[in-house]
């Protein structure tokens, strides 16, 4: 049977792929992408608190992969709300946000059983906000924005549709002896070739990747921020994923992925570095100029996130606003934050941090 855009692949062949896909390049490409991951991984672990990239990292991950979606917020609006998405917030960061939730939702799920059809469910269902099953209804298809015209039309009906995903769960727990970076890279094209939702596939299949990941052991936390690779080169992403369908190009798919995680791994990496190197000097310069003196709970709160109320610090720190407000005051005098108004509550600003976060590592 041959394949066309307009009719649904209900022939997608099953997992693996029936060519020799662990190439020489792919082994090596491999190789150099766990290398970066692991270094990433190590340098994380050594953070003595996690919480600083486990909480900054996610969120620009799913900046950029709800950006793939044209869902665009700033990378400062995103972090003032990262602590309570109020009304203000607009739609596409409280979008975003629930992108973060339902990250975490996923790691608290792996964390009890294996990943499965429902692990997919459950993410793509708190993407949205609403009960998303698996499509039964056809008319779901990839199509060219402009012009409507069909590019990839994914398999209908429920039935073909599950049995499909039970083959791709398989595969995702494969036993056999291939790089696990590899296996997250051929079941990132099956998802998306099998398309199981009405919407929200490319972003529950994103998330499925970093779970893969720490499933595998191969990250701690969920860091990788892969999403952003993907948002750099997104036309090379939906053209790679259609030349595995129309041309078997299995290669070229899983290289863009190892590619990706290379990269994206040194970046995050230098990311780590930058944001050590920050945390001794505010460490100093907390010492110099608050009482706090060496309360690393001071520091926890600004780090944390970014952008800290008084009421925070208070919290945290068990002191008296009183207190708390003279500390972040002379953190403002002495330039180490910046203080902004919104309505009657006052943010500090840790802007050095925010800097390295928005800053592009990959270029
Ligand atoms: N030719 C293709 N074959 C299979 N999957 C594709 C193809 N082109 C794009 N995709 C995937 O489909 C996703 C879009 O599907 P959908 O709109 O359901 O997901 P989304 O999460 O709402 O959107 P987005 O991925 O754009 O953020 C793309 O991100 C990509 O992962
Ligand atoms: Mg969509």
């Amino acid at each position: 049977m041959t394949w066309s855009a307009e009719t649904p692949y209900n022939e997608l062949p099953p997992l693996p792929p029936e060519v020799d896909f662990e190439s020489r390049a792919v082994l090596k490409a491999a190789i150099r992408a766990r290398t970066a991951l692991a270094a990433m991984d190590e340098a994380s672990k050594r953070m003595q608190n996690p919480m600083v990239l486990v909480n900054s990292i996610s969120l620009l991950e799913a900046q950029a992969s709800s950006e793939i979606e044209n869902i665009v917020t700033t990378t400062d609006e995103l972090f003032r709300f990262a602590h309570d998405a109020t009304d203000s917030a607009s739609a596409d960061t409280k979008e975003t946000l629930r992108y973060r939730a339902a990250l975490f939702s996923g790691l608290r799920a792996i964390a009890d059983r294996p990943i499965s059809i429902n692990t997919a469910i459950e993410v793509c269902t708190n993407i949205h906000q609403r009960d998303m099953g698996v499509r039964t209804l056809p008319g779901t298809y990839i199509g060219n924005q402009a012009t409507g015209k069909a590019i990839y039309t994914p398999p209908t009906g429920e039935r073909v549709i599950r049995d499909m995903l039970s083959d791709w769960v398989e595969f995702v727990h494969t036993d056999a002896d291939y790089d696990p970076l590899v296996v997250m890279a051929i079941c990132h094209y099956q998802f998306e070739a099998i398309h199981p939702f009405a919407d929200g596939n490319g972003r529950t299949g994103r998330i499925l990747n970093v779970l893969q990941l720490v499933a595998a052991d191969l990250l701690r936390d969920p860091i990788l921020y892969l999403s952003r690779y993907i948002i750099q080169n997104k036309d090379e992403y939906y053209r790679l994923l259609l030349a595995v369908t129309t041309d078997g190009a299995w290669e070229e798919w899983i290289l863009f992925i190892l590619k990706g995680i290379e990269e994206t791994a040194a970046g995050t990496l230098a990311k780590i570095d930058a944001i050590q190197e920050l945390q001794n000097t505010m460490r100093i310069e907390v010492k110099e100029h608050t009482t706090a003196g060496s309360n690393s709970d001071l520091l926890d709160v600004l780090f944390e996130n970014p952008y800290a109320r008084i009421g925070d610090v208070v919290a945290r720190c068990g002191v008296s606003r009183p207190t708390a407000t003279g500390w972040l005051n002379a953190l403002v005098e002495n330039d180490v934050l910046v203080d902004f108004k919104i309505g009657r509550e006052r943010l500090f600003v840790n802007h050095r941090f925010m800097r390295i976060l928005s800053k592009d590592t990959t270029d």
